[in-house]
């Protein structure tokens, strides 16, 4: 089983947090569309005819695509891929596009899974963060999202943003499981370099939240999600059973995918692929020329993605995979890099899988980091 991305590198305003890849030149869209169908078409041998589970849309802003767009680039993958009976096929999208005209159109797709970008149910927040849609918006596209069919729905949410406490956090989900979402990505703000609240928090435009309050935030995150009956299933991700994301769940077991557009990722199993990032590269350059890296994976390489991804997930890392997958001297390795943190309880162990407990769940960036292998 397989997996494609398509990244829609549009966006109708720069959110001031995100650096992702996206282009605000929507008058392109026709042309990046009919460039995006050759890629397809041109790398249809990629996944080797494996069978395609599942399809994302994602962005930038897919919402931008009208419905005959999405299905015109759906008809193309059916054409060329071998696609499984019932696979999940996710589109991203903004809370203002989601009018109820555009939720009708979607239903016409085999979009059978959205991904809304709530961010948070405040005004001042979004505004904060320079979103384009209100907190009313965010709030009645779940709802007319429902009642046009979609039930597969997961929301994004921001939490630790500047000036945010415990209690507003907590009225954030309150809300969420109002809405009864099945699914949820929760991300805790992060500075990334470029973007303007990397700007605002070097000249004291915007004050970073303390440790104590990031970690009350986390805690509070976790205690919902326990008694709201959602599965913390990977370090920012929750699911009522039966909603967890089989695309990310594919990424995170090492399934193969196709990623198109620019700056879109693939892998094959031994080699990770990139295509260009930028859009006027991509709109210029033939089909054929569109890969600018391949990065073959050594067995260290392949380790080392393996645990980053496994430790963050509730299946752990299993050590009869990496013997089986690496071979005896990287288990040995983990073995002793593991150690420690299983007497400090930031990991524990259940036969052949280690996880990270809540302790550890705290400080995960620190113990990949170590586990590591340079
Ligand atoms: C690629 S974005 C696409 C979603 C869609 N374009 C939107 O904005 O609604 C995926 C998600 O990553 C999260 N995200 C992006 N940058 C972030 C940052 N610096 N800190 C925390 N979360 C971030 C946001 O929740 C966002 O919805
Ligand atoms: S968060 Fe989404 S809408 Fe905002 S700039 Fe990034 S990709 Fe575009």
């Amino acid at each position: 089983m397989a997996g494609i991305y398509l990244h829609i590198p549009f966006c109708k305003k720069k959110c001031f947090y995100c650096d992702f890849y996206v282009s605000l030149a929507l008058r392109h869209k026709a042309a990046f569309i009919e460039k995006l169908k050759k890629e397809l078409k041109y790398r249809k041998k990629f996944l080797n005819k494996e069978t395609v589970q599942t399809i994302y849309f994602g962005g930038g802003t897919p919402s931008v695509l009208s419905g005959n767009e999405i299905s015109d680039i759906i008809a193309v993958i059916y054409e060329h891929f071998s696609v499984a009976q019932k696979p999940e096929i996710t589109l991203e999208a903004n809370p203002d596009d989601l009018s109820k005209e555009y939720l009708k159109e979607l239903k016409t797709t085999k979009i059978n899974r959205l991904s809304i970008g709530i961010q948070s149910f405040f005004d001042d927040d979004l505004k904060l963060m320079n979103r384009r849609h209100t907190a009313k918006e965010a709030y009645d596209c779940v709802v007319n999202a429902k009642s046009a069919g979609f039930l597969n729905i997961t929301g994004d949410l921001i939490y630790g943003l500047p000036k945010m406490d415990g209690e507003k956090w907590q009225k954030n989900l309150t809300i969420f499981s109002q809405l009864e979402i099945p699914h949820l990505s929760a991300y805790h703000l992060t500075y990334e370099q470029g973007t303007v609240f990397y700007k605002f928090r070097k000249n004291g435009k915007i004050l970073e939240i303390g440790e104590e309050n990031s970690e009350e935030q986390f805690r509070l995150l976790r205690k919902f999600a326990q008694a709201n009956g959602y599965e913390h299933y990977e370090i920012s991700n929750f699911a009522k059973p039966g909603y967890y994301s089989q695309h990310n769940s594919a990424y995170w077991q090492e399934k193969k995918y196709l990623g198109l557009g620019p700056s879109a990722h693939s892998y094959n199993g031994s080699q990770r692929i990139k295509n260009s990032a930028l859009l006027k590269e991509y709109l210029n350059c033939e089909a054929k020329d569109l890969t600018q890296e391949i990065e073959n994976l050594s067995k260290k390489d392949k380790y080392n993605e393996y645990i980053i991804t496994s430790l963050r997930t509730i299946w752990g890392v299993s050590t009869k995979k990496i013997t089986q997958s690496y071979g005896i001297h990287f288990t040995e390795k983990f073995y002793k890099n593991i150690r420690k943190y299983i007497d400090t309880g930031h990991i524990v162990r259940e036969c052949d899988k280690f996880s990270l407990t809540e302790k550890g769940l705290f400080i995960s960036d620190k113990i990949t980091e170590d586990l590591y292998l340079i």
